[in-house]
């Protein structure tokens, strides 16, 4: 059966002081949203509607990037879970099948945990995901009545005898969708809070004889983001997983606790990564492949074979072919570098191609900007590039071509040619010993007055 995906984003997060929405706040480089997104991806959902309030806009806009199909909903005022999710009702309109809905701010769901409570629809009409809480604190929490969910109470309208309850509510539901609205029809808002809480579809569910059963999880899957402390514990535990699913994948990483991951990052099987890499969004290497200590990494392709720093800074759209070397102190960012091409020291090579074995000399700079526009620079196979050579792009070098040290390469140099750009040598033969005498001299005759 299909299923659908409502992903509540509305809220403002009040409680992590910011101008950001809540779900934008990012976590392994990616927005909150975005995990939240992801974990529902599991299920292969038809639709997927993001319910907006604070910030709509950029919520909808990182929403897009996360999957272009994505159906937005706005709710202009926020009076609580189940007012959010009837703003879906226009997008899932037409939808046959179940609908789960999942909180922006609550990225740690597992795939998994969303299967099993889609197996578990084949016994109940409503299905709740639920936690043991180590500390309930101001969670909801389930009222139970053998295998049956009889209702949700909420913390602020709990008796102390329901405070008591150490089975809480993560707030992911899943029903078919036609009955989730229905019952979203039923909810009122005469409660400590005036809000329409989604939680109360479970009494009316049970009022019609429906039954409403909870799926368990490990409390560290629920976690909820609603401060920076929080947001700070959930990098920590965000690391943790994937440095540990690296690891499974057989990726060496040397001191795995000061390496860090992004949400997308993908590493093959015997790469190395040395100590104190950060990974950004959208980097993927490839099996045996290198990154040396101290290296910083976003946007970019790192072929088989290829080396990485120590030291290295690899930017968005850096493309490593097999067997480049890259050294330390050098940035790449926007170019290809071709099979075996090796930039060793100190360099900058930005909107670039590099051809394949082409060797570039340390403190080679491309001087891609004009302070207007960026400029390419092309440069054939096996080209050597004198060490500390300019190429003021636009500029193109032909295979097989050299520049010397020090060159500035204002213009292009053919196949084979040798480029020299730079001012010629003069000697004046004895004038350092003449003038170090006139120097010291001097120095001697200020001591004396
Ligand atoms: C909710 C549950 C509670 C559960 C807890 C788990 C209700 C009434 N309560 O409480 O049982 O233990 O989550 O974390 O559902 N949102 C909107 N629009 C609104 C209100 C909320 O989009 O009008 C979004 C928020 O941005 C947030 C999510 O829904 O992502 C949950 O709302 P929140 O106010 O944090 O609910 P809790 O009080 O935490
Ligand atoms: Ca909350």
């Amino acid at each position: 059966m299909s299923v659908s995906l409502v992903i509540l984003a509305a809220g403002l997060g009040s409680r992590m002081n910011s101008e950001r929405p809540k779900v934008l706040h990012p976590l392994g480089g990616a927005p909150l949203l975005a995990h939240a997104m992801r974990a529902g991806a599991a299920l292969g959902p038809e639709r997927v509607v993001v319910v907006t309030g604070h910030g709509a806009e950029a919520v909808a806009k990182a929403a897009r990037v996360e999957d272009p199909d994505v159906l937005i909903a706005h709710q202009v005022e926020q009076r609580g879970t189940a007012h959010a999710v009837a703003q879906a009702r226009q997008g899932l309109d037409g939808f046959e099948g179940d609908a789960v809905v999942l909180y922006g701010d609550t990225p740690f769901v597992t795939g998994d945990t969303l299967e099993r409570m889609r197996d578990a629809r084949s016994k109940h009409a409503v299905v709740v995901l639920g936690f043991e809480a180590a500390d309930p604190g101001r969670y909801g929490r389930l009222v139970m009545q053998g295998d049956q969910l009889e209702r949700i109470v909420e913390f602020k309208d709990a008796t102390e005898d329901e405070r008591a309850i150490r089975l809480c509510n993560s707030g992911v539901v899943c029903a078919d969708a036609m009955t989730l609205f229905q019952l979203i029809d039923g909810v009122g808002n005469e409660n400590a809070s005036g809000e329409y809480y989604l939680t109360d579809i479970v009494a009316i569910a049970r009022q019609k004889g429906l039954s409403v059963g909870v799926v368990r999880c490990d409390e560290a899957e629920t976690l909820g983001i609603n401060t920076r402390a929080e947001l700070a514990a959930a990098e920590t535990a965000f690391q943790a997983r994937k440095r540990a699913e690296a690891l499974d994948d057989g990726v060496t990483l040397i001191a795995p606790e000061t390496i860090y991951f992004a949400l997308d990052t993908v590493i093959g099987r015997d790469a190395v990564v040395g100590p104190n890499v950060v990974f950004g969004p959208g980097v993927t290497i490839e099996s045996e492949a290198t990154i040396r200590a101290y290296c910083h990494l976003e946007g970019c392709h790192v072929s088989r074979g290829a080396t990485v720093g120590p030291f290295a800074r690899l930017r968005p759209g850096a493309e490593l072919a097999e067997d480049v070397h890259i050294g330390n102190f050098v940035e790449i960012k926007n170019a290809i570098l071709d099979e075996g091409a090796k930039v060793n020291h100190l360099s900058y090579i930005g909107d670039a191609d590099v051809g394949e074995k082409t060797n570039i000399g340390a403190g080679t700079i491309t001087c891609n900007y004009d302070g207007v526009f960026k400029h390419r620079t092309t440069i054939g196979k096996r080209v050597f590039i004198g060490s500390d050579t300019m190429l003021v792009a636009p500029v193109t070098l032909g295979d097989d071509a050299m520049t010397g040290s020090g060159s500035v390469i204002t213009g292009d140099v053919p196949a084979g040619a040798l480029a020299l750009g730079r001012a010629k040598q003069e000697n004046k033969p004895g004038l350092a010993i003449r003038l170090m005498e006139r120097l010291r001299a001097l120095k001697a005759k200020k001591k004396e007055g």
